[in-house]
């Protein structure tokens, strides 16, 4: 009986330094192959460093941030890159788009920007411009909207939206696949300008409906944007 015992725990030793040696050189127990890839080192590459520094910032400064700064993140998010429109690809904008409808409209709520008045602006891509919607008290209106009372501290807000007289045209979960291209695009260009951004899922879609006066339109997602607090 003990001799049964010793062999049992022997055989129960060997198997399980076996497992530890393979575990330890990599072999994985299915005996398919492990190949490690190249180390990701931050050195001067922008986008590498952007990558690494983006983080979900939610303590604001409440300084006003520049103009070009806002239209920097704007123009990552959604902005014209090519006026010449490429006949196989449709490719003009910073982000893909399926066929090229781009469904996605960027509003934004302006509270800290130098000159730019507070109140509540729609980004125009093909313009590079703001087409103004409210000029009301946005602090006010974003606290009831969000719930949230750090955005009272950023400098703006984006409040990203599926455009629906475009849901016709396309599949509309590739409206929701496209938003998150946006908020990508915006959280690294606001690093790269020094910003700091969150994204904000919590927050009441009926208000933002009735604010913006906009009926057709089924907000996505919300980012406020601003300097962090050093
Ligand atoms: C769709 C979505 C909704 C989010 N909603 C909120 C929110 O309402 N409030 C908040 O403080 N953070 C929100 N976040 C931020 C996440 O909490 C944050 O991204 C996550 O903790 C990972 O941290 P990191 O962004 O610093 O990597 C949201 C993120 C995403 C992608």
């Amino acid at each position: 009986m003990g001799f049964q015992r010793t062999k049992f725990f022997s055989f129960f030793l060997i198997f399980f330094l076996v497992v530890l040696l393979m575990m330890m050189i990599q072999i994985p127990l299915s005996g398919k192959e492990i190949i490690n890839l190249p180390q990701i080192e931050q050195n001067d590459n922008d986008l590498i460093s952007a990558i690494i520094s983006r983080k979900a910032e939610r303590q604001f400064s409440g300084e006003p941030i520049p103009m070009e700064d806002l239209a920097k993140v704007l123009w990552a998010g959604c902005g014209i890159k090519r006026t010449q429109v490429d006949s196989i690809s449709h490719a003009t904008r910073t982000i893909p788009s399926a066929m090229g409808i781009y469904p996605i409209g960027v509003y934004v709520f302006s509270l800290r920007v130098n000159d730019l008045s507070p109140g509540i602006y729609l980004y125009l891509p093909e313009k590079h411009a703001l087409q103004e919607i409210s000029g009301e008290d946005v602090t006010e209106t974003l606290s009831k909207i969000t719930n949230q009372r750090v955005v009272q501290n950023a400098s703006l807000v984006f409040v990203i939206a599926f455009h629906l007289e475009k849901s016709s045209r396309m599949n509309e979960k590739f409206a929701y696949l496209e938003a998150g291209e946006v908020v990508q695009n915006i959280s690294l260009m606001a690093v790269d300008c020094g910003l700091g951004s969150y994204v904000i899922g919590s927050y009441r879609p009926d208000r933002i409906i009735e604010v913006l006066n906009q009926e057709n339109i089924e907000p996505i997602v919300l980012m406020a944007v601003g300097k962090p607090l050093p």
